[in-house]
């Protein structure tokens, strides 16, 4: 079997199109879930709307600090290897999940497959970036979405057979399913925004809301760009910065209109009519070079440089809202004629035509 660990909302909107390749194609398959999103707007939501099946098992570990949430998943993973004994694990991106399935799996030689390898932000204060380059060294296969992995990988003395480039399964997973929300998503309707301008905002990352003074001014910044751009910030509150937002007493200002965390497909319907995407989230910045909508990234750094060099997305960390402003302004001026440069949205095929024959 195939195990595909995964634990948290992107690993499993990314890790979907292998699921169902491999069943099409009569694959063994199985997805392992570490339980590390557990709400079920984090979590059942996708897999009903993905139409996935259910995890062959499930190590139910929650939420604890990095360290004991880890170590838990790696007990828990290295006795359902033991019982289901899979040939491959494949794990996908740069979670806690991902370190713990791959390091679980290497301890218990059984090879892994890493899909989305090669990113990095050189950013070490991100627990991320240990995550990834951590799974990349002890990973068989390493699958990059573009050249600029593969380089990477090179410079870091991992160039071996296993490294190829084969895209990324978000463009699998967005270009099919914004055609299905398309149809069955009524969000905008259900917000009163058809028809009105609108940003979508998310926003998760430990470096903008863990901090009361940044998670403040950020949030005082966007509610000032917003207002002087005349739009409404559409805003699905993860649940780390739903707490984050109680715990220090931050208010939102009047453009502001939250929700709880959204379906893939009502993001995705909300994402495609957005006039510009606000977003700290990786697969977001992604997602919205996809899709063809300008992306203004509130971070100092990204480990997505494709976005950047094709245009479709700028940096911006400065909290005042003038700046933000232009940097929206400046975005939402420009053609969305970008270059896609994840793929074709055939990385699934890919990924399995090499594990398939492995
Ligand atoms: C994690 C990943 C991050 C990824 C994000 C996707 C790590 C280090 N971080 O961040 O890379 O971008 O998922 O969304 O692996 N909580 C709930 N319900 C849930 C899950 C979490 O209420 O289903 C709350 C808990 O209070 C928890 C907090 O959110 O303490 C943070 O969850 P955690 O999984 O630790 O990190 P994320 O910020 O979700
Ligand atoms: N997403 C979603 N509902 C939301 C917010 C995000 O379906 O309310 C999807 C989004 O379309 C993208 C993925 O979740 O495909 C990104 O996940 P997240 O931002 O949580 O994590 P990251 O990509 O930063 O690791």
């Amino acid at each position: 079997m195939i195990a595909i660990v995964l634990g948290t909302r992107p690993e499993i909107i990314k890790c979907a199109p292998v699921v169902l390749e491999a069943m099409r194609r009569g694959e063994s398959v199985g997805i392992i879930h570490t339980g590390q999103h557990y709400s079920p707007e984090m979590d059942a939501t996708f897999f009903h709307e993905l139409n996935l099946p259910a995890p062959v098992a499930h190590a139910h570990v929650g939420s604890h600090p990095a360290g004991k949430q880890i170590g838990l998943m790696m007990q828990r993973l290295a006795e359902i290897f033991d019982e289901i004994k899979p040939r491959v694990v494949m794990v996908e991106g740069d979670t806690n999940s991902v370190l713990a399935g791959a390091l679980a799996a290497y301890k218990a030689d059984i090879p892994v497959a890493h899909l989305e390898a090669g990113l990095r932000s050189d950013d070490w204060a991100m627990p991320e970036e240990a995550n990834r380059v951590l799974t990349d060294r002890i990973s068989k296969w390493l699958f990059c979405p573009t050249e600029v992995q593969r380089e990477r990988l090179r410079q870091e003395a991992i160039a071996h057979d296993g490294v190829s480039v084969v895209g990324n399964t978000i463009v699998d997973a967005s270009l099919h399913y914004a055609k299905v929300a398309y149809d069955k998503s009524d969000i905008a309707e259900r917000l009163k925004i058809t028809n009105r301008p609108y940003a979508l905002l998310t926003m998760h990352r430990p470096s903008n809301v863990d901090e009361p003074e940044r998670l403040r001014a950020i949030t005082a910044a966007l509610d000032a760009a917003a207002s002087r751009l005349g739009q409404r910030i559409v805003f699905p509150v993860h649940p780390r910065t739903r707490s984050a937002l109680e715990r220090h007493g931050v208010t939102l200002g009047g453009a502001f209109l939250t929700t709880e965390p959204l379906g893939y497909l009502d993001l995705l319907r909300l994402q495609s009519s957005a006039d510009v995407v606000l977003t700290d989230s990786g697969g977001i910045q992604e997602e919205a070079c996809v899709l063809r909508v300008p992306c203004v990234t509130l971070r100092e750094n990204t480990e997505r440089p494709e976005t950047l060099h094709v245009g479709s997305n700028v940096l911006h960390f400065a909290a005042d809202g003038a700046s933000l402003e232009q940097a929206i302004r400046m975005m939402m001026a420009k053609p969305n004629d970008w270059r896609n440069p994840f793929g074709d949205g055939t990385t699934s095929s890919r990924v399995l035509d090499i594990l398939g024959r492995a």
